[in-house]
């Protein structure tokens, strides 16, 4: 409450009064989640007509390139500005090196090419991170036991050019490595990609919510160890302060605070601070706690998640990552 209020008091204030009605609610709702809010994340696999449940994500499916196309044309049919998209790569293409990340004709870099000629108008974003494609499931490269910083940052610039090069509009780092929006906006500028947007997943925790993420892409398995040495301590926030303002200087057009629900302190901290454009990752962890639990009818599903998208709206995301997108853009058409 601003300070600048005078203090009130029952019976003449009644808080209640303009909760009474539904038009009234509706009249001072502060926030509204609106499709313009929603960014869906599309895990993509090789072959033709493939449709791949994942078992800990029951509703949301990996996907061949030719029914990403169709459910691209359906997310821009409602509305949705732009899907995210997770490669699900062949485990014979993983190496140590995760070389096949800067191939230009791999899994990520054909779907975009088919989603932009389909769909030019629908907004494109890539992950760029190396675990899809390292045979140690780390998102850098592993040099003597260790996740390498400069040597992870180079192939990782590499890696966004492809991608950009292949028409994705947005390249969305997630690696949590050192200087690498600098050197990755350095890289796409000097190839001529000036114009292609850099979200930074600035506020990246290592989080246990990611395990079902990690069955859908098949980097769940490889994985060896651990990502604490990259990824944050889910204890801190000061820390979230400082990696979000060196990666603005660095040019990161938005940022992003991952995951999402457990950390909407983050969330507007980060928010009020910069006043950036700033995004959430409602994560597959926090998609499978609410899908398990509406599969048992313990949580009505179509209340449950809007409001937990509602919530991240309440503190300050300017859109949202969710697997829930296009059942969210329906219910909102529908009123
Ligand atoms: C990997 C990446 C992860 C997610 C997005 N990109 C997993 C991880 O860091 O291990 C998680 C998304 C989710 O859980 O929905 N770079």
């Amino acid at each position: 409450m601003p300070a600048f209020l005078p203090a009130t008091s029952f019976p003449r204030t009644r808080l209640r009064r303009p909760r009474r009605f539904e038009w009234s609610r509706r009249l001072v709702a502060e926030n509204r989640l609106s499709v313009d809010d929603l960014v869906w994340p599309v895990f993509v696999v090789e072959g033709q007509g493939v449709r791949q449940p994942i078992a800990s994500m029951p509703g949301v499916d990996r996907l061949s390139i030719d029914l990403l196309v169709e459910a691209a044309q359906g997310a821009a049919r409602l509305g949705i500005p732009a899907i995210a998209l997770f490669p699900s790569v062949d485990p014979a293409l993983k190496t140590p090196d995760g070389r096949e990340a800067v191939n230009p004709d791999n899994l990520v870099c054909r779907a975009v090419r088919a989603v932009k000629r389909a769909v030019p108008e629908l907004g494109i974003v890539c992950d760029v991170a190396l675990d899809p494609f390292n045979s140690d499931g780390h998102d850098g490269l592993v040099i003597d036991g260790h996740v390498a910083n400069d040597e992870s940052v180079d192939i990782l610039c590499r890696m966004a050019v492809v991608q950009a090069e292949a028409g994705c509009d947005i390249v969305a780092p997630s690696d949590m490595m050192d200087g690498r929006i600098g050197a990755m906006r350095d890289a796409l500028d000097k190839a001529g990609l000036q114009q292609v947007q850099v979200l930074s997943y600035a506020a990246k925790y290592a989080s246990a919510f990611y395990g079902p993420f990690r069955d859908a892409v098949g980097s769940g398995g490889a994985l060896k160890g651990d990502k604490k040495t990259y990824q944050m301590d889910p204890a801190n926030t000061e820390e979230a302060l400082r990696e979000v303002a060196i990666d603005v200087a660095e040019g990161a057009d938005m940022v992003m605070v991952k995951p999402g629900l457990p950390y909407l302190d983050v969330l507007g901290r980060v928010k009020e601070a910069f006043g950036l454009p700033t995004l959430a990752y409602q994560v597959s962890g926090e998609y499978a706690m609410m899908r398990a639990a509406a599969d048992r009818g313990w949580l009505d599903w179509n209340k449950v998640i809007v409001e937990s998208l509602t919530a991240f709206k309440r503190a300050g995301a300017d859109a949202v990552f969710t697997y829930t997108a296009p059942e969210v853009a329906r219910l909102l058409a529908a009123g």
